[in-house]
């Protein structure tokens, strides 16, 4: 186990050390800090259409969203403002990657951020053929389809049950994925 632990560890190390270096010539090698190299990556104009890179940002206020995901954890955006005006709202989940859903499969789920956890974990033991979700707990506000690689999925839920000043947090179920894949959704003010 312990001989294990240390290449895990002496792995870890050399990626850090390697991303470092990356980072450093992306920097021009002056003395910037690696903070601030990211910061400087989050061009509005581009985050959207970029998955891989640019940091995700907040969506404008809609009733309609489009949502990428793909092989890794991530949503392209971490927040969602849902207009105060409509009345139903639809999302879109685009899986843009290769991993099929066994390996990389995403969903888009919404519950209270209070309920988050524990429909996380309801959804473990559900399994893949029930979307990784116990549909039955009608703490899930709203959700999809768990998807692989090149598929997509969309929803529409009424807005009805929502109500502005709830916090409210959407997730992947897949196992493992909420702790980063989550963002939140707010009506707006
Ligand atoms: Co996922």
């Amino acid at each position: 186990m312990s001989i294990f632990a240390n290449l895990k560890t002496s792995t870890n190390f050399i990626f850090y050390q390697a991303w470092y270096v990356i980072l450093v010539i992306l920097s021009g090698c002056s003395n910037e800090s690696i903070d601030t190299v990211i910061v400087d990556s989050s061009d509005p104009k581009t985050e959207q259409s970029d998955t891989e890179q640019g940091k995700p940002g907040p969506s404008s206020a809609s009733c309609s969203f489009d949502i990428i995901v793909g092989d890794n954890l991530r949503f392209n955006v971490n927040e969602i403002v849902v207009k105060k005006t409509c009345a139903d709202v639809s999302i879109n989940l685009k899986h843009e990657g290769k991993l099929a859903a066994k390996m990389m499969g995403h969903n888009w789920v919404l519950t209270k951020a209070s309920d988050v956890t524990e429909i996380a974990a309801e959804g473990i033991s559900a399994g893949l053929v029930n979307n990784y979700l116990n549909t039955e707990d009608n703490r899930i506000l709203a959700w999809t389809k768990i998807i692989g690689g090149g598929e997509e999925t969309s929803i529409s839920f009424s807005a009805e049950r929502l109500v502005a000043g709830e916090d409210y947090t959407f997730f992947c179920s897949f196992p493992g994925h909420s702790y980063g894949m989550r963002g939140t959704l707010n009506i707006e003010s």
